[in-house]
């Protein structure tokens, strides 16, 4: 790959994105529901399908070895990259399936008395699943709220984590407003009542340096799709002790060592957690994302995001009739842009702002229950990556000039 002389130079950066070429005037601005992807990950991909296509952990013969050991050195890569022991990191299907995996696993084990303490601001994916255990299980969801400025309530999350709390799960960066949560806070208090703490870490995964012994979670899951990698992969990182105390999620190929007509014994971990044929291609394409975004540098990524970011909410503050939902420019802040403009249905706007070439999301965004804490049907969300720029920005803004004509706002 060539992009180390293009470093956070969105226009040249571009040309390693082929959606570029293909479509003129693309003002993408909607890298929080799903990012783009550069060559290096497609020809990743497309190697291993060419090169050593056959399956993994199973042929003596050269292409299955190949493809295993492409797909350990992507698994490797990656466990690098969070600060992570490889057999520490579980290769999922995403986000969605890395917590789903936890609360099957791990709350299964809960029951009445039992807490787990979250946020209003969750995704549905590390909502529902609590939600619908909780209810079979008998143990009790506790919410923490926000400050006035969009914030973790840190005030309530001190009152809510007691000795009843078994587990506290909470996104990293809101996907729908931009919030951080302080996560190594939330891990001492987490872990002086002796509990888990688990970071939904969809939204800040290649936004931001990530390191799970900084942070001190002891869970952490992710998309691949969302860091420049393919759709269809995902991690959970699990610290070692934790995850050898978790039974298997799923039965079948590949994660068990011995079975027997009356009993099956487990496979050492990582592979405990891999049950069949995994996403041999995605996960090797997740490796060359790592790669791309070690070139380009995960602090340059952060503060070219935070420029454009706080440029955006200075421009957009501007506009008479529109409101920012999310903390203050001053704040650290992901890079997502969440705003209402006067009575308009955020699905009206984001017609508008599709007419006009600009790609952005508006709804609910997975965060229902966020929505009603607010009052509102939902929002549209601009969110910005590497390939994005001041361009991208004043795009926007005009756009929504246009809308505000248009609604007569
Ligand atoms: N979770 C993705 C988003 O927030 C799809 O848009």
């Amino acid at each position: 790959m060539t992009v180390a002389d293009k470093r956070l130079n969105p226009s040249r950066l571009r040309r390693d994105f082929p959606m570029y070429a293909r479509r003129r005037n693309f003002v993408y601005l909607d890298s929080a529901a799903s990012s783009q992807t550069p060559l290096a990950v497609l020809k990743a991909m497309n190697d291993f399908y060419g090169q050593c296509r056959a399956n993994i952990h199973r042929g003596m013969y050269s292409a299955s070895l190949e493809a295993t050991n492409r797909y350990e050195a992507a698994r490797a890569k990656i466990a690098a990259f969070l600060n992570a022991a490889p057999d520490e990191t579980i290769m999922t299907r995403g986000a969605t399936e890395s917590l789903n995996l936890l609360v099957q696993t791990l709350a299964r084990r809960l029951g009445p008395g039992d807490e787990v303490v979250t946020t209003l601001m969750e995704h549905h994916s590390n909502f529902v699943p609590w939600q619908q255990l909780a209810k079979e299980r008998g143990f009790t969801l506790k919410f923490v709220g926000l400050t006035p400025d969009f914030q973790m309530d840190m005030a309530a999350a001190r009152r809510l984590i007691s000795s009843k709390t078994k587990v506290v799960t909470v996104t990293h960066v809101s996907n729908a407003m931009g919030t951080v949560t302080p996560v190594a806070e939330l891990a001492k208090l987490t872990h002086a009542v002796g509990a888990v703490l688990i970071v939904d870490a969809a939204q800040s995964i290649g936004h931001r340096p990530i390191d799970v012994k900084k942070l001190g979670c002891d869970f952490l899951a992710f998309s691949g799709h969302k860091m420049f990698g393919p759709t269809g992969t995902g991690v959970l990182f699990g610290r070692r002790d934790r995850l050898q105390a978790l039974p298997p999620y799923m039965y079948g190929g590949d994660m068990i060592s011995r079975v027997t007509k009356d009993k099956s014994e487990w496979n050492e971990l990582p592979w405990k957690f891999e049950a069949g044929t995994p996403n041999i291609a995605g996960v090797i394409g997740l490796g060359a994302a790592i790669d791309f975004i070690g070139i380009l540098g995960e602090k340059n990524i952060h503060a070219h995001e935070q420029r454009l970011t706080n440029l955006a909410l200075g421009r957009l503050s501007k506009i008479k009739g529109l409101r920012v939902i999310g903390p203050s420019a001053k704040a650290d802040r992901g890079a997502v842009i969440s705003f209402v403009l006067g009575d308009v249905h955020p699905h009206d706007l984001t017609n508008v702002l599709a007419d006009a070439g600009v790609c952005v999301r508006g709804g609910h965004h997975c965060a229902m229950p966020l929505m009603l804490e607010l009052g509102l049907a939902g929002t549209t969300r601009a969110s910005f990556s590497v390939y994005n720029d001041e361009k991208d920005v004043s795009a926007l803004v005009a756009a929504i000039q246009k809308a505000k004509k248009m609604f007569d706002v």
